[in-house]
Parts: C-alpha cells; structure tokens; sequence
C-alpha cells in the first residue's frame, strides 16, 4: 500500500444530496451491561457484543430491514464511486458483507474489524473476501494507503467518533473519498414517530425470535436514538478533516450516506 499519484475524484451533481448545515449534539447516556455494550461504548464491551451477534448477524440483519440493507449497502457501492483496481478500506466490516458488495466494482477491497467472532464468521462465509482484525481508532495501515474508505453501521459503534474520522482521514490519500453509512434521524415527522417506536418495541421482539444475542438489539436501539442527526454528523466530519461533505437520505432517513473528500491539507 504505497505511494501512487495523487487523483482528485469531482463529484459534479448535488442532485439528492444536501450539503453540509448546522450543528446539533447528540445525547450519549450510560445504561446497565449485560450481554450488549453501554452507550459509552467501550471497545472490549462492543467486541464481545459483536462476538455474540456473529453467527446469525447476516440474517437478523435482512430480517430486521425487511431487506433493505441489500439497497443500503449497494447505495454505499455506488456512493463511493469506486473504478477497478482503486483501493477501498471497510472500517467495522463485521462479516465481510459490506467488503463484499464494494468488491462488485472491480475495486480491491479489504475490510477491518475489532470483533474477531465476526471476522471468523465471516471467514467461514465469505473466505474471498480480504479481512483482518483493526481498531477503527488505530488502523494498521500507513497514511494514505487508500483511494477510498467507508464504514457501514459501525461509526456509531465507536467510543471516540471524531478520533474515528480523523483516521480515517489518515489512511486516506488526499483527494481520496469517504462514505459513512449509518442509521439517521427520519425526516417526515409522522414517519419518525411510528419508525421510533418500531425500533424501541417490535425490534427487539423480533431480534428475541430470530438473533443469536437479542440483548444487542436493545443496544441497536438505544445508540440509533442517541446518534447526531444528518446535519450534526455532516459538521463533525467537516471537523476531522474532510471537505465537500454532503449527505443523502436512504429510506426517508432511516439511514443516511454521508460522502466527503480527504482534504489535502489535514492531519
Ligand atoms: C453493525 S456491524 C456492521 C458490519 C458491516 N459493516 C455491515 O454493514 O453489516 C458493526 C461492526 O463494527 C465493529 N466495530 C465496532 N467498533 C469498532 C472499532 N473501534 N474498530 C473496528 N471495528 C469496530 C463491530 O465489531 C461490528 O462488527
């Protein structure tokens, strides 16, 4: 992963997407442990939760989203504006089922985790796809090393948000792109209401019949409702180091992909 000329990507057309605006904080509180992390998140607590989802996290994921993260992730694919032989890095790749959709665009994609239950599960399922075990807040590779990185549902899993970001701003080449893709806040009020209470009370019920641990399910939950809105999250990755940052709503909200540039000036 070594030097390589550097490419400024254009993203010509704001077409559904809104640049950055505002700033509003979200609200981190701590909760009892069990079989699930706090919302203070610390990683040991994190990892082993993801242990513990590992063996069915691929289905109770498409079960859970009615199968809209299949959309998700190809919208995160196509975000990300990959060509054949760029270099992606997935950051919290879990199982590799992330990794594996950026892969479908000829680009050579790696994915890092901190959970290696996950890992190994995804290992068993996916054995072509490139994953190795990584600290979002302390990645083993050398500055610069990829055209693009991305994290799919896992930013929100991370103790210190904004250190996240700065790394990956690190590891990215500047000009290089980044693309978060991560529960949000629905935009119509009426919709809000009813997704909020699909999250606090049927989610879990349904995680009970179908995940291996249900009690990370509650945490899902929780840390969705205590996460920055679009434009709150826009302002902190504007704050790590990246610039042109813009973001669209999938599913009316329910998650939004955030994309942005490695400003060349930062770190
Ligand atoms: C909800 S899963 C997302 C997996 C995959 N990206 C996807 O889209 O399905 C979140 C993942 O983030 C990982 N994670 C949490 N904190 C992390 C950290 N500090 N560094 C690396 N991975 C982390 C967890 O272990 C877990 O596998």
């Amino acid at each position: 992963m070594g030097d390589h000329p550097a490419r400024t990507v254009s993203w010509p057309t704001l077409a559904g997407w809104q640049p950055r605006v505002g700033w509003q904080s979200g609200v981190v509180s701590r909760t009892p442990q069990g079989q699930r992390a706090s919302l203070d998140k610390q990683p040991h607590e994190v990892a082993a939760m993801f242990d513990g989802v590992a063996a069915r996290y691929d289905l109770t994921n498409t079960v859970l989203s009615f199968g809209q993260d299949r959309f998700w992730r190809r919208a995160t694919r196509a975000a990300l504006e990959l060509r054949p032989g760029d270099r992606v890095l997935d950051v919290g790749a879990g199982t590799g089922v992330s990794t594996e959709e950026l892969a479908h665009s000829g680009a050579y994609a790696v994915g890092a985790d901190l959970s290696l239950g996950m890992l190994y599960a995804g290992k068993r399922t996916r054995p072509h796809v490139p994953l190795l075990a990584g600290d979002a807040l302390r990645l083993p590779f050398a500055d610069a090393s990829f055209d693009a990185v991305t994290i799919s549902f896992a930013l929100r899993n991370v103790n210190d948000t904004d250190a996240a970001l700065r790394e990956l701003a690190r590891v990215t080449r500047p000009g290089g792109r980044l693309v978060v893709c991560e529960f949000s806040t629905p935009v119509n009020p009426a919709f809000r209401t009813v997704y909020l209470s699909y999250l606090m009370r049927s989610l879990p019920a349904v995680a009970r019949a179908v995940a291996s641990n249900p009690d990370a399910y509650v945490y899902l939950a929780e840390s969705i409702r205590a996460w920055p809105d679009q434009a709150a999250l826009a302002d902190r990755i504007s704050s790590a180091g990246w610039r042109r940052v813009a973001w669209r709503n999938l599913t009316g909200g329910v998650v939004a992909l955030h994309r942005a540039i490695r400003d060349e000036s930062a770190i």
